[in-house]
């Protein structure tokens, strides 16, 4: 197994909190309204038996030394070599001494009072630090009282973390944001009575005190098009240690140029407790001296040095229309296109009913310019010739009709033919060849029920290919509807 796969072996710092076995530090600072207790610390079992005589002494200030049995306070109990305050208050404020045969132990305490504003009382929580990434471990624990405790609950800043918990714990990779009070609260009852005993941390996360290696963010060798005249920013970021430096480095031997200004540092920690910093060199007022030359921003760490360069460039001219204005130029134009090549579909798609309407409005023929002589035979008079096409109908004198007519339209072009397919014709051979010349749009397909409706295409095709005319007021528009039979 590859020994980089191993997980770093990581501190364990671990708060519990405890009661010791015995109290052993001589001054003692405890909240008022807590169970609290002072155990003698060189009691062994058999020094437990009742038989032995132990006495517990109070003074307090001036006064006399008291000795302390149950009957002095309801809130005092004796246990062996244990002194239990059923809660601690301010008055308990004082010295306490232990004796057994020849042994003594003695105590300072100091009661003070609770922060009523707050979870916890400010003066009575234990700092801890613990660095970014290591492992973090809050339990809530308490040996002495453990077997009355009903219920524990962790607070974090005083807002509930978890609750009613045997024994609440955190355990995580400390992060910066995990900075701040954790106060595990253990309710106990106690002759009918509910207490409670409040144990704060103080955590502080502090950043990885190993160092990285600080970089530049970007590429080393970065050109900037600029115009002469106008202002330019380089801006040099870095991700380095809390102690490296950042600075820029230009060429100054014809002395420091007034137009170029370093503008102030500015840094961000990063959730690793590493910093992102970033200086801006500005050069104001850019002239020929400024292009082509290195501008130079370097980051020093004691692990070591990295350097990127900017080089200021003309601006070429076609490059003038800024990068943004050029991008939305480009958009603008490709939907004005799409809109135009939709609305060209559109016309030609609906180019039929289109005109329809035109001449409804403007109740105009707009082909009158295409003049129509006074001539005197009656094909001459037409400007329409419209071709039924069905077999049956296909008899020699109907053919030399078809054929005369063809040729006033083909070759002398005063008549314009439409044909109408009446019943499907698959075979066309029996058609004069010069009806194949006809262009698709003037031929019309019958198409049974649906053609029938006068609304139908078939019919607007048709009014479509007839010369407009211009409706007489006062006619019954019965009287020009096509009276169609089924034969
Ligand atoms: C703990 O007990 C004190 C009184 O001794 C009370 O003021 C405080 O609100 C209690 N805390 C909680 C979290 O119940
Ligand atoms: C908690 O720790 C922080 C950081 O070490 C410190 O500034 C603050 O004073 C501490 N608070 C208390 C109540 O001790
Ligand atoms: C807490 O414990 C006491 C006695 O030990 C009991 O009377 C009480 O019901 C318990 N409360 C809860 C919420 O468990
Ligand atoms: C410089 O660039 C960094 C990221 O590359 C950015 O976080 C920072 O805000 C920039 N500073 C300025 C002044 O533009
Ligand atoms: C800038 O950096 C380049 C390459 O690292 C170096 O050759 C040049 O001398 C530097 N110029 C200045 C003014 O520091």
């Amino acid at each position: 197994m590859n020994c980089r796969e191993l997980p770093l072996t990581l501190w364990v710092l671990i708060f519990v909190s405890t009661a010791e076995s015995c109290t052993s530090r001589p001054h003692i600072t405890v909240v008022e309204g807590e169970p609290f207790y002072l155990k003698y610390c060189s009691c062994s079992p058999a020094h437990e038996i009742e038989t032995i005589t132990k006495s517990w002494y109070k003074s307090s200030g001036s006064q006399e030394r008291v000795e302390l049995n149950p009957r002095s306070s309801s809130r005092i109990a004796l246990h062996g070599c244990v002194l239990e305050f059923w809660p601690v208050e301010l008055n308990d404020t004082g010295s306490y001494s232990f004796q057994m045969e020849n042994y003594t132990q003695k105590w300072k305490l100091n009661v003070i009072r609770r922060n009523k504003h707050s979870c916890f009382t400010e003066r009575q929580v234990t700092s801890k630090t613990v660095e970014v990434k290591k492992s973090l471990q809050i339990t809530c624990e308490n040996s002495y009282y453990q077997t009355l405790v009903n219920s524990t609950s962790l607070y974090k800043n005083c807002k509930k973390l978890l609750e009613n918990n045997n024994n609440p714990t955190i355990k995580k990779n400390a992060e910066l944001e995990d900075q701040g009070y954790y106060s595990c609260v253990h309710f106990l009852h106690h002759n009918g009575k509910l207490f409670n005993i409040t144990k704060t941390f103080n955590i502080t996360v502090v950043e990885d005190h190993s160092n990285i290696v600080p970089v530049l963010l970007g590429p080393k060798l970065n050109h900037v098009a600029v115009e002469l005249g106008k202002d330019v920013r380089l801006n040099c970021s870095a991700l380095l240690n809390e102690e490296d430096v950042v600075y820029w480095m230009f060429g100054e031997e014809n002395g420091s140029d007034p137009n170029i200004h370093e503008e102030k540092e500015i840094r961000i920690m990063t959730s690793e407790g590493k910093w992102h910093a970033s200086k801006v060199l500005r050069i104001e007022n850019i002239g020929e001296n400024n292009l082509n030359v290195l501008y130079n921003c370097t980051v020093a760490s004691t692990g070591g040095t990295d350097t990127k360069s900017f080089i200021l460039v003309r601006k070429a001219d076609m490059a003038d229309i800024p990068g943004h204005v050029f991008t939305r130029g480009m958009i603008i134009a490709v939907l004005i296109l799409v809109a135009v090549v939709c609305l060209v579909t559109v016309c030609v798609i609906y180019r039929v009913d289109l005109v329809l309407f035109y001449r409804h409005l403007m109740r105009r023929d707009e082909t009158l310019t295409a003049v129509v002589d006074e001539i005197h035979s009656l094909i001459e008079k037409s400007r329409r010739l419209i071709i039924v096409l069905s077999k049956s109908y296909m008899s020699n004198e109907v053919r030399y009709e078809l054929e005369s007519g063809l040729h006033e339209a083909l070759v002398e072009r005063k008549i314009k033919i439409i044909l109408i397919e009446f019943t499907p014709v698959t075979d066309f051979t029996f058609l004069p060849q010069s009806l194949k010349l006809l262009k698709s749009h003037r031929v019309l397909k019958w198409k049974a029920d649906k053609s029938l409706s006068y609304n139908s295409r078939f019919w607007k095709n048709l009014l479509y290919l007839m010369p407009a005319k211009t409706a007489k007021p006062g006619r019954d528009e019965s009287e020009v509807l096509p009276v169609l039979s089924e034969s």
